[in-house]
Formats: structure tokens, C-alpha cells, sequence
């Protein structure tokens, strides 16, 4: 059984074969449109959505599969207790797969532990958001043909925004340059960085401001302030408002560069860059539908020689709590605690789950 729960899920031929498979529904969807006849998608969103689930939905919709779920939580059995693990049993045998989205961080890992049909992590927590960064990746590509040897900037609440998380990751794995844009305390959190120099070699630039870097940059992806997981500590007066891309900045930055942002967006983005030729952000939440068209059939199985060999992980059980206390592990404590370890230049475990540093 295929998961996509982060994009450690997937190799690279697999995610390139994907992109192939989603141009072709995109270019000549009558070809695929009964591939999910009489299927069922479970869309569980435990968070606020409206690009995320309406794009799972029109893509199962649009493969004439059917979908049902809930986007309130507080009307299901959440409300009386019911665990992840026993969702996932439950809605097996409602649906073929299964789209999730959860305020915290490895709850997609749970699903998939428990459910016996793929699971899709739509979301979860500030960990990861993996087909948002195949959409991205998939719009880049379309604009730009590669990745490789682009100058990528990522700009805003790195900290606490997952689309950011996963961009930053899938962005190194093929070939682009990170420039890191970020106000004091919302900088790219220690297992990100981590990951980017042990897996991938890279130590991205970190700066505070667009001005410093815009005239370098092929892609420039912003991101909202992620105001409802800020904790306490940051003063949010301070930093709501201290960065926004507009004409201004843009007027430095290079004349075929792109514009990106995963939406939605607050008041870090000018209304007035949308009739900018390089902005894509419309492009991105639009080609959202048949990347998930393909995602989804290729983890049903319903398109042979796209899921091949999933990559080799390491993981062991663990007897030390994860320090994150917004990890699933805290919460739901019928879990056995895991941990990965990954090889690089050193040995470095994280979290199973969540994917945060072993202290
Ligand atoms: C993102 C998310 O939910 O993480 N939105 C999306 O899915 N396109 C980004 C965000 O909320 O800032």
C-alpha cells in the first residue's frame, strides 16, 4: 500500500512520472475521465480549507469517482473522544482513500498506520503540506521547464508554515538554490535546515528582508503569517505587516521571474502584482487540480508504472517522548513512539512522526 504522507514517500522518477501523468489530464482529461468510476474519496479535514479539499474533490469528481468527508470536526465523533487510529479503521470501509487535514503534526502518519487504503496528508500541523509542493514544483517546471540551478527565495512565517516546509525540501531535492527571506524568530526551523544540509548538501542563504536578494531571485514564494499557530512568545502586533511583496519590490527583481504563494493570502502580497505577468499564484491553485487527479490514481493503482519502488527509511521504535508538543505522539498515546534516522555527513534521528530533532 502507497502512502503520500511526506514527500520522503515518493522518489524523484516517481514524482517526475506523476508530473507527466497530471500535463496529460490537463492537456486531454477525456482520456482519464472514468478511471474512478464507482471509486470514493474520504476528504477528513480536522482544519479550516478551501483550495486544499475543493481541489481533492473536483480532481476525484473530475475522474468521475464520488467523495464524501467532513470539513467541521466538531460534528463528528472527535467531539466524544474517537481517536485517529479508530477514524482511519472506520472510514476503510467507507472510501478507497483517503484525504486528511489535522492541526497537528504526524497525524497523516497515524492514518496511514491505521487505514487499509492510501492515505493523502492534505495538511498537517506546521510539519508538511506534500502535494501543495507538488503543485508548486509542477507550476515551476511549467513556466521554467527545470528546477536545477534556479534561485528560489521563500519568504515570510518559514517557522510555523508547512507549504514552505515541503517547498523548501522538494526545491532542494532537485537542484534549486534556497535564498530564506524571514523576519527575526519566524527563520526555517532547525529539522528543515538539518535536512537540507544532511540529504541534500545545501546551506541556504538566510536574509531578513526581499531587498536584500529580489534581483537574484527566478522564483519568489511568499508565504502568510501562520497567525493561528504563533505561540505566546511572538509578539504577532510586531510581526504582523513586516514584510510585503509589491510593485515596489518587484520593480528590482528580474523581468521573467515568478511570483508564487500557496494562498491563502492575508496582507503580505499586493493586490496589485495580480496582473503582473510573473505572477503564478492563480496558475498554482489551478494546476492543484490535476496533480491531485494524478496523485490519486496513482496511489489506487489505477495507473500502472507511475508508483514504482518506494524509497528505503530507516525507522526504529523508540522509548523517548518527542519534544514537540504538537506531535500526534503527545496527544494520541496509544502510539508507539518511532523515531527515523537518516545518513548524511552524520547520523542524525528525528521523530517518525513529526520529524523533529532528537535532543
Ligand atoms: C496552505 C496551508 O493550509 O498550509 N494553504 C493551502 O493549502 N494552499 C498555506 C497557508 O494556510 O498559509
Amino acid at each position: 500500500m502507497r502512502h503520500l504522507v511526506t514527500l520522503d514517500d515518493l522518489s524523484n522518477y516517481e514524482i517526475e512520472q506523476i508530473f507527466r501523468l497530471a500535463a496529460g489530464m490537463q492537456s486531454q482529461l477525456d482520456t482519464w475521465a472514468g478511471i474512478c468510476r464507482s471509486k470514493l474519496l474520504a476528504t477528513l479535514f480536522y482544519e479550516p480549507s478551501t483550495r486544499t479539499r475543493l481541489s481533492f474533490e473536483s480532481a476525484m469528481e473530475r475522474l468521475n469517482g464520488g467523495t464524501l468527508g467532513f470539513a467541521d470536526p466538531g460534528a463528528t465523533s472527535t467531539t466524544k473522544g474517537e481517536t485517529l487510529a479508530d477514524t482511519a479503521r472506520m472510514v476503510t470501509n467507507y472510501a478507497d482513500i483517503i484525504v486528511v487535514r489535522h492541526n497537528l503534526a504526524g497525524s497523516a502518519r497515524v492514518m496511514a498506520k491505521y487505514a487499509n487504503i492510501p492515505v493523502i496528508n492534505g495538511g498537517d500541523g506546521s510539519h508538511t503540506h506534500p502535494t501543495q509542493a507538488l503543485t508548486d514544483l509542477y507550476t515551476i517546471i511549467r513556466r521554467k521547464e527545470k528546477v536545477e540551478g534556479l534561485s528560489v527565495g521563500i519568504c515570510g512565517d518559514l517557522r510555523y508554515g508547512r507549504a514552505a516546509h515541503s517547498f523548501a525540501l522538494s526545491v532542494a531535492r532537485f537542484g534549486g538554490k534556497l535564498v530564506h527571506i524571514a523576519p527575526e524568530g519566524l527563520q526555517m526551523p532547525p529539522w528543515v535546515l538539518t535536512r537540507l544540509d544532511q540529504i541534500h548538501g545545501q546551506k541556504p542563504i538566510e536574509v531578513e528582508t526581499f531587498q536584500e536578494v529580489i534581483d537574484t531571485l527566478d522564483v519568489i514564494y511568499v508565504n502568510r503569517l501562520q497567525e493561528e499557530r504563533l505561540p505566546p512568545t511572538v509578539d504577532i502586533q510586531e510581526v504582523r505587516g513586516s514584510y510585503l511583496l509589491n510593485s515596489a519590490v518587484m520593480k528590482n527583481a528580474k523581468p521573467d521571474s515568478m511570483i508564487m504563494h500557496p494562498l491563502p493570502r492575508v496582507n503580505e502580497l499586493s493586490y496589485e502584482l495580480d496582473d503582473d505577468p510573473r505572477a503564478a499564484y492563480f496558475e498554482q491553485s489551478a494546476n492543484a487540480v490535476p496533480i491531485r487527479m494524478a496523485l490519486i490514481s496513482s496511489l489506487m493503482g489505477l495507473e500502472q508504472l507511475i508508483l514504482t519502488q518506494p524509497p528505503q527509511r530507516v525507522i526504529s521504535k523508540s522509548v523517548d517522548q518527542c519534544q514537540n508538543t504538537n506531535c500526534i505522539t503527545n496527544h494520541e498515546t496509544y502510539l508507539d513512539l518511532e523515531r527515523e534516522t537518516f545518513n548524511g555527513t552524520a547520523k542524525v534521528n528525528v521523530c517518525a512522526y513529526c520529524g523533529t530533532l532528537d535532543e
